[in-house]
């Protein structure tokens, strides 16, 4: 281990993992457990979906960091018996490491221990958790680079994919500003072009960013508000079908986007904050959420 990785206690006593390279802890609100619980579990709806889910239902767990979102995510769904594919994706072993070496502290890894152990020496384990059957896999390596490598262009019917495509996927990198090379709209265009278009998929993330959310906008995705967790009066879930979306952002987020002075989509690895650009304005004020609905 590089060293890179502490425990910090939050206001709430609960301890959560800071990493000291990016400068970031991990669930500043309201803690690893709770807010994994109402960011990704609630927010996406997984019990009933996966309740209803015919075959296996996969999650693609994006920042898989110090494993709570993913963890979280199966004590909430060992009652229901299914199938859950598990995929989670980071380019370092070591918030896992960190977090399976201090379960104790941080209390969420509690009773996970031998799944982590093993998830961590061979990048796969499968397991009954409670009447769940989970597959879980982790994808060691840069997200944006193995999707480049993964889906050769932005239509589906060229993706190579090797893995099957989300229903559920819970994006969780480090800020744009200290991560800027996970914000990217290619980033996120890639992701859209690995979905299946007959599958419905949500991903939920807890920036509320105005040029976040036009990234996702951009890439193809509807977007709407998400709940608030703690810290955050409201989070942001976006989709590749509309009827997932609760809450979809409307002509009154459009109209403030055009006057934001942060809305631009991230063409590179560098946070730039700057308003939108004349094609990307248009690009929005004709998407598919937006078209034919009256300005305000
Ligand atoms: C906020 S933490 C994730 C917390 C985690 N979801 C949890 O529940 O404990 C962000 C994670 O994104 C990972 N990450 C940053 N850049 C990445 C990249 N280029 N590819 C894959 N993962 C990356 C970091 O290593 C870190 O573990």
């Amino acid at each position: 281990m590089s060293g890179d990785y502490q425990l910090v206690q939050l206001s709430n006593g609960a301890k959560t993992l800071f990493s000291a390279s990016y400068g970031e802890k991990m669930h500043p609100g309201l803690g690893p457990q709770a807010e994994a619980e109402l960011l990704y579990v609630r927010q996406l709806n997984l019990c009933e979906r996966l309740q209803k889910s015919t075959g296996e239902f996969v999650v693609w767990d994006v920042g898989l960091g110090g494993a709570a979102n993913a963890l979280t995510a199966l004590r909430a769904l060992r009652e229901i018996p299914g199938e859950l594919r598990l995929i989670s994706f980071d380019n370092t072993a070591e918030p896992l490491e960190f977090a399976a070496a201090n379960s104790g502290q941080l209390k969420y890894p509690a009773g996970y221990e031998t799944q982590l152990a093993e998830l961590l020496q061979t990048g796969r384990v499968a397991f009954l958790n409670g009447r769940l059957k989970v597959e879980w896999q982790f994808v060691l390596a840069d997200f944006p680079g193995w999707l480049a490598a993964h889906v050769k262009s932005d239509t589906i019917s060229e993706n190579r994919l090797r893995l099957p495509a989300p229903d559920a996927i819970f994006y969780d990198a480090f800020s744009p500003a200290k991560n800027p090379a996970m914000w990217t709209l290619p980033v996120f265009r890639k992701l859209f072009a690995a979905l299946e278009p007959a599958k419905p998929c949500a991903l939920t993330t807890y920036s509320r960013s105005t040029l976040i959310r036009s990234t996702l906008l951009l890439a193809g995705f509807y977007v709407g508000a998400g709940h608030a967790t703690g810290m955050k009066e409201e989070t942001t879930i976006a989709a590749n079908k509309s009827e997932l979306i609760a809450e979809p952002l409307g002509m009154r987020w459009l109209e403030r986007a055009m006057r934001s002075d942060s809305a631009e989509p991230l063409p590179e690895a560098a946070c730039v904050r700057k308003p939108l650009s004349p094609d990307t304005a248009r690009a929005l004020e004709n998407h598919r959420q937006f078209a034919g609905k009256p300005a305000i």
